[in-house]
């Protein structure tokens, strides 16, 4: 059965007080639409579609090869958001995911149960539902007797009786495309906001079929961001989450309140995270690694297993192979190094002439002396050695099993 997804995109988020379009800050280290993105992808949708408006050039950047981006020029709701999607869609017929870039917690396994109950149902439409401390500020769920969704009220057109609901509209759905399309031409502007409201849609399918509320399981995932205080909100739940999961499969984390793991990143099991280390998005690390404290691994790095990365050492965009020792104070930056070599205290790539990053190749066992500048491009061959404070120019590479030492580095002979 095929599933697509729309994701509503074209928000600034004024509350937000910045210049940046409310989807693309970063909760642990990837943007709200990258979360959202991935989340539709593990659901299964197989074409996605971005609603962009405000910024709409960075939002197309971000969503890059993942989604179609469709513009919405003026803001006139989330109903108005949802039809222009229409046109990148032409001719689906299935199920669709509708989103919204603010509620970036939703996990995949969430939105796998909202769509298996609107398959199982057979309904015209599903949407997650919750039950907060405080509903104020959501569109409040009304059920008719059989216990399906009558409509969606919104905080603004909401009486007392309506306010007293406690059951709110998180902000996705799963729609059956023709019928979400068909309601949507049905909809008006809304009188008090003058804006074409998704959830009136809503209303429309329930009037003539099925419309189930799929209570979510931990309300933490529903939280909405509209401020840098919900972002911080956010990011303190999913960053526990991450740590819970890797403590889960094995990981050692001496100190986990230090200890800031970005989404997307994979660990091995009986590595030991050491306190105040950063581990960025899209790294891997492998099994029995020493990190930290105060290591930074930036940048889709990859390290192997058995590795040592210790005290103020930085790797960013590089591959480290395995029982390689990294111990103190480097910059490892476009390297890649292989296995069972020691970089001494203090070493450092030079990778960048003012314009362009270059690469550093050190291969196995090599040993590279504390305080070592290899200016990139440059090789270290097998098994060589660079002499404690040598500077190796760029393109001088260093055959397998030499020594070199001075500044510039001078051939000293095979050791
Ligand atoms: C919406 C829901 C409300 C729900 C709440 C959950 C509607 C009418 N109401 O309210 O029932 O409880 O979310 O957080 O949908 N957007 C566009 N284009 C527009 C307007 C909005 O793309 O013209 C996008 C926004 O970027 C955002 C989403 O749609 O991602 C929701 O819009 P927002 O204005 O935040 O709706 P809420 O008032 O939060
Ligand atoms: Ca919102």
């Amino acid at each position: 059965m095929s599933l697509a997804a729309i994701i509503l995109a074209a928000g600034r988020g004024t509350r937000m007080r910045s210049e940046r379009p409310k989807a693309l800050h970063r909760v642990c280290g990837r943007t709200m639409l990258g979360h959202l993105l991935a989340a539709a992808g593990e659901a299964g949708a197989k074409k996605i579609v971005v609603v962009a408006g405000y910024q709409s050039g960075l939002v197309r950047g971000e969503a890059g090869s993942r989604a179609v981006v469709v513009r919405q020029r003026r803001l006139l709701g989330s109903g108005h958001a949802v039809r222009q999607a229409a046109k990148a869609l032409p001719g689906f017929r299935g199920a669709v995911l509708v989103l919204y870039c603010d509620t970036p917690l939703v996990s995949s396994a969430t939105l796998g149960k909202l769509i298996g109950a609107y398959r199982r149902n057979a309904c015209e439409a599903a949407l997650l539902s919750a039950r907060p401390e405080d509903p104020a500020g959501y569109g409040r769920v009304e059920k008719d007797g059989r216990g399906f969704v009558r409509r969606i009220v919104e905080e603004t057109d909401a009486g007392a009786a309506q306010k007293a609901l406690r059951e709110v509209n998180v902000g996705c759905y799963v729609f059956r495309s023709e019928a979400l399309f068909a309601a949507l031409a049905r909809v008006s502007r809304n009188p008090v906001k003058k804006e074409y409201y998704l959830t009136d849609a809503v209303g429309i399918l329930a009037a003539s079929g099925k419309v189930a509320a799929v209570p979510v399981d931990d309300t933490a995932e529903t939280l909405g961001i509209n401020t840098q205080r919900d972002l911080m909100t956010a990011e303190n739940l999913m960053q526990q989450k991450i740590l819970d999961r890797w403590i889960d499969r094995g990981v050692r984390l001496r100190d986990p309140r230090s200890t800031t793991i970005d989404a997307g990143v994979e660990i091995g099991h009986d590595t030991v995270i050491l306190p105040h280390t950063v581990i960025e998005d899209s790294c891997v690390i492998g099994k029995n690694c020493v990190i930290g404290p105060f290591a930074r691994i930036r940048g889709g790095s990859k390290i192997g297993d058995g590795c040592v990365i210790g005290n103020f050492v930085e790797v960013v965009r590089s591959v480290v192979g395995e029982k390689t020792q990294i111990k103190h104070l480097s910059y490892i930056g476009d390297a890649r190094i292989g296995a069972g070599v020691n970089v001494g205290a203090g070493a450092i790539t030079a990778n960048f002439d003012g314009k362009k990053k270059h690469k550093t190749v050190i291969k196995d066992k090599a040993q590279i002396g504390s305080g070592t500048i290899l200016v990139a491009p440059v090789t270290v061959g097998r098994a060589a050695k660079t002499g404690a404070g040598s500077v190796i120019p760029k393109g001088k590479n260093v055959p397998a099993g030499q020594v070199v030492a001075g500044v510039p580095a001078r051939f000293l002979g095979k050791h």
